[in-house]
């Protein structure tokens, strides 16, 4: 197979910033297993990815910032991504320098918000209940100020920091980045978002790229739900690759980064070897669209997501 060169994709900061990542999230949500994270993350690095994808909620930071250390690749030659937490909008700069800490690291290349969302602050600490503060009653503490177009605000201001090189979003839909648009002075430069060939957001994308805005692929392999589709097999079978070598080649021949999670090195590296796709066979894959999320989905009962915000609300 011809393999594909990543591409350096620029952000609209005028940097550049590999195009795919690691992602760096835990699997289990214990300090042990937090810990355990910095070998497959510095293994990803001495793999050659360049760009690294934390947030302050996967409990990674640490592990993010140790591997970059011990990697010994200059800190400019890397790009480092971390997240505020949709808990802690009312405590903006604690939690970016919070953040700083863990990581270690003067700067990140790219801060975002991870959700429009945003809910009541109780405490530190990457338990469940802290992340989705609810009351006795198991209801959302959501807050209506700030409110993302306030928080956004606040991360303009970051920016003059020089702690934080460029802020995006995530997890925002046209409607939102419209409504965000209205008030910001800084257009986003990347919306990350769940994508993958069952979820192809095709009119949200070219949305983003007309305003300038590079999107960043969460859980982009689909999982079995994607990898066992007849057509990904078929087409994995003629390039000679894996599923996932495939889909990934697709969301980059889509313009799209995607920051594919894998704690094995064998894995790490088949990511970073992948397949030039013929235009065709990128349009058939995008022809799986089934609008289908899959990590953040819309509870069936009660139509809101985690108990929060209903799909009209986020604008699915
Ligand atoms: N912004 C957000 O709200 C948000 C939400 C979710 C995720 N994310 C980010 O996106 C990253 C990735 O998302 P994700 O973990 O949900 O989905 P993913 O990367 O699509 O899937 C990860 C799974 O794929 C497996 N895998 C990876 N490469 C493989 C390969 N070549 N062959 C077979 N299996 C392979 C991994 O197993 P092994 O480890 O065993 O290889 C792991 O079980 C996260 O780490 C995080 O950085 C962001």
């Amino acid at each position: 197979m011809s393999v594909l060169e990543i591409p350096i994709r620029k952000l609209n900061t005028g940097a550049s910033v590999p195009g795919i990542g690691i992602g760096c999230a835990s699997n289990e949500r214990t300090p042990e297993a937090f810990r355990a994270t910095k070998p497959w993350i510095l293994n990803a690095i001495q793999s050659g990815y360049r760009h690294l994808d934390t947030a302050s909620l996967y409990g990674t930071e640490e592990s993010v910032g140790l591997a970059v250390k011990e990697s010994g690749v200059p800190r400019e030659e890397l790009f480092v991504t971390t997240k505020l937490p949709w808990s802690h909008t009312s405590i903006f700069w604690k939690s970016l320098y919070d953040s700083l800490d863990r990581l270690d690291i003067d700067y990140v290349d790219m801060y975002l918000m991870h959700s429009p969302m945003s809910w009541k602050y109780i405490g530190d600490g990457f338990e469940l209940d802290k992340i989705f503060p609810r009351d006795s009653d198991g209801n959302a503490l959501l807050l209506d100020h700030p409110n993302f177009s306030d928080t956004w605000a606040t991360m303009e201001m970051a920016l003059a920091t020089g702690k934080v090189k460029a802020i995006g979003v995530s997890n925002f839909s046209i409607k939102n980045l419209e409504k965000l648009l209205e008030t910001a002075k800084v257009v986003p430069a990347v919306n990350q978002v769940e994508m993958h060939p069952l979820l192809v957001e095709e009119e949200l994308l070219q949305y983003c790229k007309s305003k300038g805005i590079v999107v960043v692929a969460y859980s982009p392999t689909g999982f079995s739900d994607v990898l066992t589709l007849p057509l990904i097999q078929k087409l994995a079978e003629k390039y000679s690759t894996s599923a996932v070598q495939l889909v990934l080649s697709w969301h980059i021949a889509r313009g799209v980064i995607p920051v594919p999670q894998s704690t094995n090195p064998g894995r790490q590296l088949q990511n970073l070897t992948l397949p030039v796709l013929e235009a065709e066979d990128v349009k058939a894959i995008s022809s799986l669209d089934q609008g289908k999320r899959l990590t953040q989905k819309i509870d069936e009962k009660d139509g809101k997501l985690w108990g929060a915000w209903t799909a009209e609300q986020l604008g699915w």
